[in-house]
């Protein structure tokens, strides 16, 4: 039997055979030296525990390479306190020769499995399609919605914000942006702790650790002179009339409508593009004409699987008028998060603690409570989507507002 091997990242042969594999997983490009190295450093940066699927026998080319691969990075899922311990699940693949035989669901109950042991609260992953990750418990929490903005007579917002925006040479900005990133973690509901990966992921060349030559970047200075804001964005081609922003973070109104109001009004652009927009963008708000905005597409984004929900529910914000007391009877079929919770909401926080009889006000499996976490999707809503049951009428509006969010998910770190 194909034999899982579970290692801590780190600089050997071992971590580099298994990062080499992960892009062919995906049919991604093959890494030269520099990138490997630089893939290898990042997931030592991670402390990412990564597991590998081998066969005992080399291949017919004498390669020993993982056949499956599977990685778990401690992280950190904000729910409107202090950031929530999460396990960002990444690098999931099986070979075509090895694929439908069960490999994924050994990786992911072993990961889901040392997890719940190891006290933490939730899983979470973005997934490259809708169909696989529901059976283990995830729900599609955070949606995306893309954006095209036709910006041929400029970007016309409402408002302007107050500050000063500049141009700055990106590789500056790298050594900045985590830190501004970091501030707005601890801040938005619904925001991801970032891999160490992430920038260079989005803007690296694909197969080097070097910036793409098209690469520019952006700060805004708030009015006591920090940058309270940034973007990297690009040109499609050096003469093209569209630029795609690849990371745009705010932490203030007038960071973010400044940063949009210098990229809508660049000269020779006629299209402005973000496809990593949250669906709710507040730009779309902003526009004085809101048919300039496009959403091009609507999709899921983020994946939550709850593991403890005392945990996961008791660190949770609330809104503050909210008191109420509610029972939900939680499915699950791998056993850690299933029985019944009495979910004490006041003052903007709950206490959770597990109940042996109790009449439930909702009984659901636990990929949905992932969602109702987020509170993407109102209970009401999700009953006539037939994902869950409730009790009445009444204890839908009762659920319905205690899980209203203190506001919608900000979610910025695809993984
Ligand atoms: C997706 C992938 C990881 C599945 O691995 P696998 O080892 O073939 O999966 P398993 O055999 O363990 O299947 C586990 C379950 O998921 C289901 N499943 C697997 N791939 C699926 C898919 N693409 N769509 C829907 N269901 C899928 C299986 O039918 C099985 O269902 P069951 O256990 O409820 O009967 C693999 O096909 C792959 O590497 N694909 C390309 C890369 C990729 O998309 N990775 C995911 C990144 S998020």
């Amino acid at each position: 039997m194909t034999r899982l091997e579970h290692f801590t990242a780190a600089d050997d042969e071992r971590t580099r055979t298994w990062a080499r594999a992960v892009p062919q997983m995906y049919h991604g490009a093959d890494p030269d030296e520099t990138r490997l190295s630089w893939l290898v450093d990042s997931a030592v940066a991670d402390g990412a525990m990564l597991t590998g699927a081998y066969e005992d026998a080399p291949g017919v080319d004498g390669r020993i390479a993982p056949v499956g691969t599977f990685a778990a990075v401690p992280g950190t899922l904000n729910l409107g306190g202090a950031p929530v311990t999460a396990s960002l699940i990444a690098s999931v693949g099986v070979r075509p020769t090895h694929r439908r035989q069960g490999l994924l669901r050994r990786m992911m109950e072993q990961s889901l499995r040392s997890s719940a042991d190891a006290g933490v609260p939730l899983s979470i992953l973005t997934a490259s399609e809708g169909g696989i990750y529901e059976r283990f418990g995830f729900g599609a929490a955070v949606w995306r919605g893309p954006l095209r903005l036709d910006v041929r007579s400029g970007l016309r917002l409402r408002a302007s914000g107050r500050g000063s925006v500049h141009e700055v040479d990106p590789h500056w900005l790298m050594d900045r942006a985590p830190t501004v990133f970091e501030r707005f973690h601890t801040r938005s509901f619904g925001s991801v702790s970032r891999r160490a990966e992430f920038l260079g992921d989005v803007l690296f060349e694909p197969t080097g650790d070097r910036l793409s030559a098209l690469v520019r970047a952006a700060v805004h200075l708030g009015e006591n002179g920090e940058v309270d804001g940034f973007a990297f964005y690009r040109p499609s081609t050096a003469w093209a009339h569209s630029l795609e922003i690849l990371d745009l973070i705010a932490l203030t109104p007038d960071a973010y409508l400044g940063l949009w109001a210098l990229l809508g009004n660049t000269d020779l652009v006629d299209t402005l593009t973000f496809d990593g927009a949250v669906l709710d963008e507040p730009i779309r708000h902003a526009v004085v004409d809101p048919r300039t905005a496009a959403v091009t597409g609507v999709h899921d984004s983020l994946w939550v699987r709850v593991l403890d929900p005392v945990a996961a529910l008791g660190s949770r914000r609330y809104r503050g008028a909210v008191a109420e007391t509610i029972v939900l009877d939680i499915r699950d079929d791998l056993g850690h998060a299933a029985g019944l919770f009495e979910v004490d909401v006041r003052g903007g926080a709950a206490s959770v603690r597990r109940v042996e009889a109790a009449a439930p006000d909702v009984t659901m499996d636990v990929a949905t409570l992932g969602v109702l976490l987020l509170g993407t999707v109102t209970a009401t809503e999700l009953e006539r989507s037939s994902r869950l049951t409730l009790a009445g009428v009444a204890a839908g509006e009762r659920l319905d507002a205690v899980f209203a969010p203190t506001s919608p998910p900000r979610f910025y770190s695809q993984f």
